[in-house]
């Protein structure tokens, strides 16, 4: 392949984004996504509106952004996919490499599902089809719902756009980095923005926007004392800016050897925030007119949070609303294409994994991965048990696997492998917004103390009162078992061995001198 970087740079085979500008769209193509959507507005209302924005910011600041960069240099300097990367640093580390990409693996297994709803919604739009009793058909007519439990009965009306989307997942992997996921994204992104932006115009339009924003932006200083909205705020950060799950590293990894890595990152964070707040504004300011409608007050709606809110809550106001059909199309529309963008990060994370480890070729790899996990994501999510078992797996992965991770990854890169000067240097050497030893700080004392005191407080809750309510067994498997078949599948998968894979050749560029101490 044909490089066009300085002489210094050893050519190497490994594909490109064809340049920062693909790279930045797809990395912001990851980021934004349902979390921005349908979690984000919620989060932030439950936990304190106006005042969320504090811890919001600090989580960003102290974890998102010192975390985003550590992705980014492992991934670049060691220019793999998070298993292969973490070995190249240092050998033992290869097994968090893997239980990133098994927490990716599951995330991508229901978040899969979520999409293809958003795609039968973005139809329904168009006839209004949901009715009056837009939570009876929900949950009935359309996900037909059972008992927890697990269920073999396919629901057709899920599993048919449930198999569109795979099949799109499967052609755009297959296309490779530059030609699939970036041109997917560097098309999708714009778009979503026009989109977006559309939409919030429209809602701020509506009668009781006003008040709408008030609920949400009105301040209640008091959750700042609550350890539980802290919590809310680094969860989110991490689920939002798809940190410490392995899929930034391989991002990274597919970046040229010469690219400004940190300035790239500020404005994939900026971007992803905004986008945040946006969705925030644009939520509520709906949520608005649907109060005004009802003629009761913003906190008396319920479902303001997660799946309900956009599945339930929002067609409700979309029925009511002059011109509803168009708005409804263009938000399940946004929702599709944000989700979309982040599904396929989180698939070339894990079939990147796959080709590195197994010797495969690229085609190879994607077109199997992509069969494997649509194969699971048919089984648990078509059938009538979907929807209880993708809010326990959601809560488990990313409010104890991602944060677990988070906690181990920066502990063993400072201080038990002492890599992090060596990895400042990196980002010195390639980006223009250099990291001063205050980013050492954030990364290995900060953000770890403040998540292992998260992570506690986490599982004290969850053992001492389970989860929703829901029967012990039923926890056990779907969310304790989601978290011993990572750290499981990761120990088995890190004791085979590579295939074809001869690394004495491979040299991290730029030649630093910490590399040998
Ligand atoms: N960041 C995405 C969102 O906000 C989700 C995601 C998580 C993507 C983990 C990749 C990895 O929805």
């Amino acid at each position: 392949m044909a490089e066009t970087t300085p002489a210094r740079v050893a050519p190497e085979n490994r594909e490109t984004w064809t340049g920062n500008t693909g790279f930045i769209l797809a990395a912001i193509g990851s980021a934004v996504g349902l979390g921005n959507i349908w979690r984000f507005p919620g989060v932030a209302y439950e936990s304190g509106g106006g005042a969320f924005l504090i811890p919001y910011l600090v989580a960003l600041l102290t974890a998102g952004i010192p975390i985003l960069f550590l992705d980014y240099a492992i991934g670049h300097r060691y220019r793999g996919a998070a298993p292969l990367a973490y070995r190249r640093m240092k050998k033992k580390a290869e097994a968090l490499g893997w239980f990133q990409i098994m927490l990716s693996f599951i995330i991508s297994v229901y978040y899969a599902a979520v999409i293809a709803w958003a795609l039968s919604y973005f139809v329904f739009a168009f006839d209004l089809r949901w009715g009056e009793d837009t939570a009876g058909f929900f949950v009935g007519e359309y996900l037909q719902v059972s008992d927890p439990g697990v269920s073999t009965t396919i629901v057709s009306s899920v599993a048919i756009p449930l198999a569109v989307v795979w099949i799109a997942v499967l052609v755009v992997l297959a296309l490779g980095v530059a030609k699939g996921v970036e041109k997917v994204n560097v098309i999708g992104i714009p778009l979503l923005g026009i989109a977006f932006a559309g939409l919030v115009i429209r809602a701020l339009t509506l009668p009781g926007a006003m008040d709408g924003l008030n609920a949400f932006f009105t301040p209640d200083w008091g959750a700042l004392l609550d350890l539980d909205v802290w919590i809310a705020a680094y969860s989110q950060i991490f689920f939002s800016l798809s940190i410490a799950f392995g899929i930034m590293v391989t991002y990274a990894s597919y970046q040229r050897r010469k690219a400004n890595m940190t300035s790239s990152g500020l404005v994939v964070a900026f971007a992803n925030s905004s986008f945040e707040l946006l969705a925030g504004i644009g939520v509520f300011a709906t949520l608005g007119f649907l109060a005004f409608r009802q003629s009761v007050q913003i906190d008396e709606l319920e479902g303001l949070t997660g799946p309900i809110l956009s599945f339930v809550t929002f067609p409700a106001v979309i029925s009511e609303m002059p011109g509803g059909n168009i708005f409804g199309a263009v938000f399940f529309a946004s929702l599709v294409i944000a989700g979309f963008t982040s599904l396929i990060s989180i698939l070339l994370g894990v079939a990147a994994t796959v080709q590195e480890k197994f010797g495969l070729s690229w085609r190879v790899s994607a077109i199997s991965v992509s069969a494997v996990c649509a194969l699971i994501s048919f089984s648990l999510f078509s059938t009538t048990s979907g929807l209880l078992a993708l809010d326990t797996v959601d809560q488990f992965a990313n409010n104890v696997g991602i944060v677990l991770s988070a906690i181990v990854m920066s502990v063993l890169v400072v201080w038990v492998f002492r890599r992090g000067q060596l990895l400042r240097s990196h980002l010195n050497a390639v980006s223009t917004f250099h990291l001063g030893n205050w980013w050492l700080a954030l990364v290995g004392i900060v953000a770890p103390v403040f998540l292992v005191i998260m992570l506690v407080q986490k599982l004290i809750t969850l053992v001492s009162e389970g989860y929703e309510g829901l029967p012990g067994w039923y926890v056990g498997i779907f969310g304790w078992g989601t978290l011993a078949f990572a750290l499981v599948m990761s120990a088995i998968l890190t004791a085979l061995p590579w295939k074809d894979r001869d690394d004495s050749a491979f040299r991290p560029w730029p030649e630093l001198e910490e590399e040998n101490r």
